[in-house]
């Protein structure tokens, strides 16, 4: 069944309160659950109640302290209907039993080593008891935990702990002892969790702007206590920037972390009471690396940013989930930016977007970033809705500017605050704090599809005017074959011939903001024209500075043009754009060649070109390593964008990896000496700066025919002092040092056995090899010990990287890739469809390939459809894709 936007109606009861105590049991947990129901409005006939539950066994139901005899409600998978209620405001008690044990689907009340935790968002409240489980219901929480005492000593809920205490009877022989937690904000159904189990607890504490006294609370299982310090840090730091940025104030005197090993997605932001996989967490500089603590980082901020764009402000109905979930991830990006290189950030999360959502939103599964249908909400949890919805915060300030945005979100937060809220809200708040209009621009939330801009720039030197004609248009996607004209802001600035930044002092033909040398196109039509006046000298266009839209660019600038701009565009970011731009039409003509080893003058303009970048001083280390990125061969593969042959990307951009690591071997061997680390590791900006440099080096000298580099490589695995180093060696040696990986694989494996987050790098490492044993790899690895496709962790570290991040083995020509990973598929469904849908995403792209894997890959996704029985989560996503 399809669940549409405009079928949204509001409920006829509300909520406001309910009081829930759980009596924990491994199989058998009793939740009681005494709701404060009220009918919205008090005149006329009184609809039938009707609340969602699913996979419950009912135990009683009682109305007003009286039990219902079964002919006054009625049940069914789904519901639970109470055809006639009361007229006044009722209590309606419901008692139902759960089996935490057997659930493995991590949706609802569930067990994760031994622990109690749940997992509400989207649709989880309604496994643990009968309610209306949908994030316009908010209720205040009254809840009470009662659990034996051995194996349990924490019971956490949201809000605040009122009480707690033994129980005075022994339960079956043991000791039991209970608390109880009151969280006074209002809140959705999916902000509800629990936990119980018996962990370790770290403390700190932290003092808001107003003086409140929080503490903080961090649960990592015993043993693990080390490993927290960072998270901590990082959410102290969250806490502060959002008041000082945001004006945001946590609101109560408790905030909770809980991580956890088994876990559906990275992490959720209950009420006071986030709950982790431990992967976004735990770390300690020999265990984790740089990107891992970047992550913690970043996803600790998230969570707790959420506090109050999610849980203040909530969503209406799901298909709302942008309004929290863009909005977020642009606040944790911000922050991030703040915390590091603000101009290094947004070329990784340019990277991300374009490898991410680009290839959803050109493909299948493509959706906007306001769905306005879904069969399955939990696949739409997607790029889609968070990456591209931060995108459309960013163009909002853009558009506004700084002070007029940030009016505009306090009018949002004054506005709705305690709400449950919608994008036209949202966008309202803006307009009226800025006196602009945002309706063409509201069609970015309502359209899929990535927007195609074509700029031809022409000078004309008699009148001193640079005019720049741009033409927009944007590709048909399921269901919206034809699109509308949107509001694009392109910052641009202009470079001379000299290198210089040239100047402009008065526009004609559209709206565009002026910024000093800088500025912004509002495009907004079809096909429009922008002329520049006083352009003293023909300059160049540096267009989509910071890409500030989601857009895909062509120019009329010759590969010369952008070499000029690769080497002194004033704007950084548009020097890396413009470095990637070169190199991907260079990978895309070698993937077209029969010896793409030869190197031809203009390989060799972009290899020199390149090192004058990599090898200057000037520019920071992490800029730097960003540069020596090297396209990967799916972003290769979505420019080729049709008929695509993976092997052959693969062979074109190894060989032009080797030619760049020949041609610049001797400064490439001495920059890699000259980064060596001094001085305690630091997971900062400027030690993972330096360390990304020099691994991306290393990554370039194994590939030396005389094997100097896989020495190197060799020697720094074993006297590295921490993970990031010593990883870096041993992917650099599996991926491209032939055999010289094999032992060093075992003693990493021996030495870090224990580590389940370690071994989860370890399997991805294997998974990722372009070799092609690797399919063999990965089928024994499936029997590993240490492998289990009960954990997601361990699932994605293995099958979600091979299909993910291995283009030409999980491409393979014969189909055995992609018949390992439907064979998965399969088995996960009915497990954990969750985790089985997320990995089904990665045949999203399966149209664009050549027809032979096309075929391979049709027989598999047919296979799944036909598959009997399916889950919602699966049935969704291949019927999508086949269609
Ligand atoms: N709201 C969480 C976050 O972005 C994600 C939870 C999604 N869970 C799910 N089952 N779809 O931080
Ligand atoms: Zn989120």
């Amino acid at each position: 069944s399809i669940i549409r936007l405009e079928d949204y109606r509001p409920t006829p009861y509300a909520i406001p309160r309910l009081a829930m105590t759980f009596e924990l049991h491994p199989e058998k947990t009793c939740v009681r659950n005494e709701m404060h129901i009220e009918p919205k409005e008090s005149a006329g006939e009184k609809p039938a109640l009707i609340l969602n539950g699913e996979g419950l066994k009912l135990l009683s139901v009682e109305l007003n302290g009286s039990l219902l005899l079964s002919d006054d409600y009625h049940v069914d998978d789904k519901h639970l209907t109470i055809p006639h209620p009361p007229e006044q405001a009722f209590t309606l008690t419901i008692t139902t039993e759960i089996n935490p044990t057997a659930n493995t689907r991590l949706e609802g009340l569930y067990r994760t080593s031994n622990t109690y935790c749940t997992q509400c968002e989207a649709e989880g409240f309604r496994r643990i008891t009968y309610f209306y489980d949908r994030p316009d219901c908010l209720s205040v929480y009254d809840v009470r935990l009662e659990a034996p005492v051995t194996g349990n000593p924490h019971l956490l809920s949201n809000g605040n702990l009122i009480d707690s205490g033994a129980l005075t009877e022994k339960r079956d022989g043991s000791d039991w002892h209970f608390a109880q937690w009151h969280d006074p904000h209002p809140k959705p159904a999916y902000l509800f969790a629990c936990v119980a189990g018996d962990l370790a607890r770290i403390e700190d504490s932290f003092t808001t702007s107003s003086g409140r006294e929080v503490n903080l609370h961090i649960y990592v299982e015993h043993g693990k206590e080390d490993r927290v310090s960072y998270a901590m840090d990082a959410l102290k730091r969250s806490m502060r920037w959002d008041e000082e940025v945001y004006g945001r104030e946590y609101d109560l005197d408790l905030f909770q972390i809980v991580a956890v090993s088994d876990f559906n997605m990275g992490a959720m932001e209950n009420k006071g009471l986030n709950i982790f996989n431990d992967k976004y967490v735990l770390a300690k500089p020999d265990t984790a690396t740089d990107t891992d603590y970047a992550l913690i980082e970043a996803i600790i901020a998230h969570e707790y940013f959420h506090n109050w764009t999610g849980n203040r402000i909530t969503c209406r109905d799901w298909f709302q989930l942008c309004l929290k979930e863009g909005l977020t991830v642009f606040r944790d990006q911000e922050f991030s930016s703040d915390m590091r290189s603000r101009a290094v950030k947004r070329i990784e999360d340019t990277r991300q977007l374009r490898s991410r959502q680009f290839p959803e939103d050109g493909g299948p599964l493509a959706h906007p970033v306001r769905p306005e249908s879904y069969s399955e909400i939990n696949n739409f949890y997607t790029a889609t809705v968070y990456e591209k919805g931060a995108e459309l915060c960013r163009m909002i300030k853009a558009i506004l500017g700084r002070d007029a945005f940030s009016n505009g979100l306090d009018l949002y937060f004054e506005r709705h605050d305690g709400e449950a809220a919608t994008i036209e809200d949202f966008l309202k708040a803006f307009e009226d704090a800025s006196g602009k209009d945002l309706s063409q621009f509201s069609l970015w939330y309502s359209q899929a599809g990535t927007p195609d801009v074509a700029v031809t720039s022409t000078y004309n030197a008699k009148h001193k005017e640079l005019t720049l004609a741009v033409e927009q248009s944007c590709p048909a996607t399921p269901g919206q074959p034809t699109k509308r004209a949107m509001h694009i802001p392109v910052r641009f600035g202009l470079i001379g011939k000299n290198g210089q930044e040239v100047s402009f002092t008065n526009t004609r033909g559209g709206d565009i903001d002026l910024h000093g040398m800088e500025g912004i196109l509002h495009i907004r039509e079809r096909k429009q024209s922008f002329v520049l006046e006083g352009v003293e000298s023909p300059a160049l266009p540096s267009l989509l500075r910071g890409f500030s839209a989601p857009v895909r660019l062509r120019s009329n600038l010759t590969d010369d043009d952008i070499l000029h701009l690769m080497q002194h565009d004033s704007d950084s970011f548009n020097r890396w754009e413009a470095s990637q731009y070169l190199l991907i039409r260079t990978l895309i003509r070698k993937s077209e060649q029969d010896n793409p080893i030869e190197v031809n003058q203009r390989d060799m303009t972009l290899i020199e070109a390149l090192g004058k970048v990599i090898f200057d001083p000037q520019l920071d280390m992490a800029f730097r390593a960003e540069i020596l990125a090297i396209p990967s061969e799916t972003d290769i593969a979505r420019e080729i964008g049709r008929n695509v042959d993976p092997d052959a990307i693969h062979h074109g951009r190894e060989t032009f990896r080797q030619s760049l690591a020949e041609r610049l071997q001797t400064q490439l061997r001495k920059l890699y000496h000259s980064l060596q680390q001094h001085g305690p590791y630091q997971p900062d900006a400027e030690g993972s700066g330096r360390r990304a440099l020099r691994n991306r080096v290393l990554d370039l000298l194994v590939m030396l025919p005389d094997k100097s580099g896989i020495e190197l490589a060799q020697i720094q695995f074993n006297t590295a002092t921490n993970m990031t180093d010593r990883f870096a060696a041993l992917a650099s040696l599996t991926h491209h040092g032939k055999d010289a990986a094999k032992p060093l694989l075992t003693s990493f494996y021996e030495q870090f056995k224990d580590d389940a987050l370690v071994i989860d790098k370890w399997l991805s490492l294997q998974a990722t090899s372009p070799k092609s044993d690797c399919l063999a790899t990965v089928q024994s690895l499936l029997d590993h010990p240490s492998f289990s496709l009960n954990n997601p962790n361990r699932t994605r570290a293995l099958i979600g990287a091979f299909a993910m991040s291995n283009a030409c083995q999980f491409n393979r020509a014969d189909g055995k890739g992609y018949r390992l990973v439907a064979d998965i598929i399969l088995e996960l469904d009915d497990k954990n469809p969750q985790t089985a849908a997320r990995l089904l995403n990665n045949f999203r792209s399966w149209r664009v390939l050549e027809e032979g894997r096309q075929a391979k890959a049709r027989t598999e996704l047919e296979r799944i459809a036909t598959a009997n029985p399916l889950s919602k989560d699966v049935a969704d996503i291949v019927n999508r894709c086949l269609h």
